[in-house]
């Protein structure tokens, strides 16, 4: 078995910014409790023309830049994603097609916003069992439509974005530990409940707008806390090290205060773990490895750092890993 790593990285947000203000402007809430709830000021919206594709592919491709490698080399694309430009084909048929990774195959993974932990934990079994040699996994959204422009509850929360990484093998280092975990029987705390089979799209749909995405807050809030702190001790546990080895925490960014307890409950000190969330929202599985980019770029990360990186979300599911910087 070979070591299994993260040669490069890559990400993108849209342009557009919509601040705190901007949703008072929309909608019954406002700057302070947006802020004081979530630790959001502002998001980034895609623009009309643009899909999850489409932010997918210049990830992609600044992923690619950073490995070093052309899109020819790569085995497998899978893109996390719980908002595909079309329920099928899948949003990585189309990203593949436009980088021109043409031995690529590729799939796309529904796993809530745990999608790139899922999305990156099962691209690199097939690169440890020698199946291929490079990986692509992107997190990629444009959640926002997914989102009910009415409902304060949800619209304020999240953003689009996407952030992708090339896996391939490594001398030292590379992913120490993974861990994966789902319990279908808390499905109903966050959903989207029309546009699939269950519930196809009519009139009445639209009308009722089950178009959109419903949640139990405080029911994924709890879930959320006990996982981010449950998974990161397991992940540390099977790699044989403790929380002090850690040089840096990435949590899925949903909510300042779900990685404040979760991170208080690990015993983490706030300089080693990364926040986004004011800044771009909640951009579901795009959260951590736009995360992961934005320390790599400002070169933070040093050769030999060990990573956690944690996310949770609907399904629910959950998911971590630690990795040992080998760049
Ligand atoms: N602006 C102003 N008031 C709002 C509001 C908004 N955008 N959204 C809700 N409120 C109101 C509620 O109506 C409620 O009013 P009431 O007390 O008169 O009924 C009040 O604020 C408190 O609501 P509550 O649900 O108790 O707030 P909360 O502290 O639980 O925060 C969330 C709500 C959604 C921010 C929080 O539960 C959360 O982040 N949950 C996890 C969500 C998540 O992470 N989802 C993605 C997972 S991947």
């Amino acid at each position: 078995m070979l070591n299994v790593g993260i040669i490069g990285v890559g990400s993108y947000v849209p342009e557009k910014r919509v601040t705190n203000f901007d949703m008072e402007k929309i909608l019954d809430t406002s700057d302070e409790w947006i802020r004081t709830r979530t630790g959001i000021k502002e998001r980034r919206f895609a623009s009309s023309e643009q899909a999850t594709s489409d932010l997918a592919t210049i990830a992609a491709e600044r992923a690619i830049k950073d490995a070093g490698i052309s899109p020819e080399d790569i085995g497998l694309i899978i893109v996390g994603t719980n908002s595909p430009d079309t329920l099928y084909p899948a949003t990585a048929c189309r990203v593949q097609a436009r980088i021109g990774a043409k031995n690529a195959a590729a799939f796309d993974l529904q796993a809530g916003c745990t999608g790139w932990i899922y999305a990156t934990t099962v691209g690199a079994q097939f690169i440890r069992t020698g199946m291929y040699k490079y990986v692509l996994t992107i997190g990629a959204e444009v959640i926002t439509r997914m989102m009910d422009k009415t409902d304060r509850y949800t619209y304020v929360l999240f953003g689009d974005g996407a952030g992708a990484a090339v896996l391939g093998n490594i001398e030292d280092g590379g992913f120490l530990s993974y861990e994966l975990y789902a319990d279908g029987s808390l499905a109903q705390h966050l959903v989207l409940p029309a546009g699939g089979s269950r519930m196809p799209l009519s009139q009445e749909v639209l009308d009722k707008r089950l178009q959109y995405t419903t949640m139990d807050g405080r029911e994924v809030f709890k879930f959320s806390v006990r996982e981010i702190s449950r998974l990161s001790k397991n992940v540390i546990n099977k790699a044989g090290l403790t929380a002090n080895d850690i040089d840096w925490f990435i949590p899925h960014q949903a909510n300042l205060r779900i990685i404040d307890a979760g991170m208080k409950r690990l015993g983490i000190p706030k300089e080693k773990v990364v926040v986004t969330i004011d800044k771009y929202g909640n951009s579901s599985a795009a959260t951590v490895p736009v995360a992961l980019d934005e320390i790599y770029r400002a070169g933070k990360i040093k050769k030999g750092d060990k990573i956690l990186m944690v996310s949770f979300g609907a399904g629910m599911t959950s998911g971590a890993f630690i990795v040992e910087w080998s760049k």
